[in-house]
């Protein structure tokens, strides 16, 4: 029989695990691309799926991972090849699906950490008074597109302002890290939660209280940009792009189908309770999601462009409703330096407490698996992922950091999803993972869930995957959407990430192999 591994650290509170989810949950996906997507998908029409996804398939999920976590953490694993094979241990194969679960974050912070650097630059240019020198649209996508090194312009010459950004927030994200789970990640969870929420609700209510600034357009006033987010239209439900969009953002922005919430459950002990923890965790990545960043972006984005003209915006590129258009319209307001600077601390508060959540599965693994001390752990994993980040600062006007997203922040998240959710109902058991789930928890999960678990939410994904292979697939292994000159990047971007899959696949072999030699050894 399997011991727990005496040396695995644990949360020092309930209140700790429940923040740290929700920091990993509560992100750049929450501020930047809720309301690109809901914008580019027509606003209310994208609202009905949003919530459909959320009941079918992103809480059951949460419910999943939480559950499988702490099941694994019993066994000495926090990531999700230990885990896979503490439920069918028989099942020699069945850790390899659990690579995904460690390259699928592995490869989300390739590129996010990146992102998350230009919230932290945005917010000092802000305070500093440099990001008001960009008055229009044309000159603040200028700003942005200098800053990413794309052009030369009186902004930026250079892509060192945004390389020493890049590199305070990676210094940042390793010296959390290697505090560990409850020096660290815990640690700054519990002052960064608390700070975001104040940020997003001084936002919330100035731009709830915008009156219509242009008065020949009355009609383009806060209300009617409600509105726009939350009148329902009930004719995009046939549309099968509204549904993927729809489901790939629950499960990117509560951070479920990556693999982190596996690791952080996996710090639980047997008994503490996860059906209430979860739904808490889930809760506030919603109220952040829906409400604050609902509430922030797109009914403002609304009164400064109208019905029209925001959707264009939004399709311009997922970046542009918050680095141009906020920024924008946040100088027409009193304070305009002072709320702009907290929008981008806002957005880098949820970018860190994401960021150092998607590092967590790598640095288990090499804990866990190979016994690795933590200093040598994130010395290897700093070193590792400084060489893996180069693609995305480097080449993001090739089209890299969407080609990473597309892979770590789509495709792959729906397949670990569908594995996840069939091994929990299928192979562990509903019978069995109904207990465990129950296990020390302060509510019972609604009976309905047993249903929806076992043969909703599979189906769903499953339904997701198919319609997604049946549309795209061929489109996408051929660069149909891709620049010429763009292509051999994305090219040299695919063997990359197959390399790392690979190389993790590698690693989990090389570690079960020691296992057995160890055992051997033992015997
Ligand atoms: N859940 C994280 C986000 O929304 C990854 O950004």
């Amino acid at each position: 029989m399997a011991v727990q591994k005496p040396q695995r650290e644990t949360w020092s509170s309930k209140i700790g695990i429940i923040l740290a989810v929700a920091g990993s949950a509560v992100g750049l996906g929450n501020f930047l691309r809720f309301p690109a997507k809901a914008v580019a998908n027509g606003g209310g029409a994208f609202m009905i799926p949003y919530f459909v996804s959320l009941l079918l398939i992103g809480i059951p999920l949460m419910w999943i991972e939480w559950t499988l976590g702490r099941f694994g953490g019993g066994f000495g694993h926090g990531t999700a090849p230990g885990i896979f094979h503490s439920i069918a241990r028989k099942n020699r194969f069945i850790k390899y699906f659990g690579v995904i679960g460690i390259f699928g974050p592995l490869v989300i912070f390739m590129y996010y950490l990146y992102i998350e650097s230009w919230s932290l630059a945005y917010s000092f240019f802000a305070i500093t008074g440099k990001l008001s020198q960009a008055t229009d649209q044309i000159q603040m996508r200028g700003f942005l597109q200098g800053f990413q090194g794309l052009t030369s312009n009186q902004f930026f010459s250079s892509l060192a302002p945004a390389y020493t950004f890049f590199l305070i927030t990676f210094v940042l994200n390793i010296f959390v890290i290697y505090h560990g789970i409850k020096g660290g990640i815990e640690r700054l969870c519990k002052w960064a939660m608390p700070s975001l929420f104040l940020c997003g609700l001084v936002l919330m209510i100035r731009v709830m209280t915008l009156g219509a600034p242009d008065p020949s357009r009355p009609d383009w006033n806060v209300l009617n940009g409600f509105g726009f987010l939350w009148n329902p239209d009930l004719s995009a439900l046939k549309s099968a792009q509204v549904w993927l969009e729809a489901a790939g953002q629950i499960l990117f922005t509560l951070s479920v189908g990556i693999g982190v919430i596996l690791t952080y459950a996996s710090y639980l002990s047997k008994t503490d309770d996860i059906v209430l923890s979860g739904l808490t965790a889930a809760s506030m990545n919603e109220i952040a999601e829906i409400i604050i960043g609902g509430s922030i972006v797109v009914p403002a984005a609304f009164v400064f462009f109208g019905p029209v003209d925001i959707r264009a915006v939004a399709d311009s590129g997922v970046f542009n409703l918050s680095y141009v258009t906020m920024p924008l319209i946040l100088q027409h307001l009193p304070l305009a330096d002072i709320l702009s600077f907290l929008w981008f601390l806002l957005l880098f508060i949820a970018g860190i407490t994401s960021s150092v959540s998607l590092a967590q599965p790598v640095i288990a693994f090499m804990e866990d698996e190979f016994n690795l001390s933590r200093r040598k752990t994130v010395a290897i994993f700093a070193v590792a992922t400084f060489i893996l980040c180069q693609p995305a600062v480097l080449f993001l006007g090739r089209g890299v950091v969407d080609e990473l997203d597309f892979w770590g922040g789509t495709f792959f998240l729906v397949i670990f999803a569908t594995i996840e959710a069939i091994l929990f109902s299928w192979v562990l058991g509903m019978e069995a993972a109904w207990d465990e789930i129950h296990l020390g928890s302060e509510m019972a999960v609604p009976r309905v869930y047993k249903f929806i678990i076992k043969y909703v939410t599979p189906l769903f994904l499953l339904v997701i995957l198919g319609t997604w292979f049946f549309q795209k697939w061929l489109p996408v292994i051929l660069m149909e959407d891709v620049a010429p000159e763009n292509k051999i990047y994305i090219l040299a971007t695919r063997v990359g990430l197959f390399l790392i899959f690979s190389m993790i696949a590698l690693m989990v072999k090389v570690a079960w192999r020691r296992k057995r030699q160890t055992a051997g050894g033992a015997q």
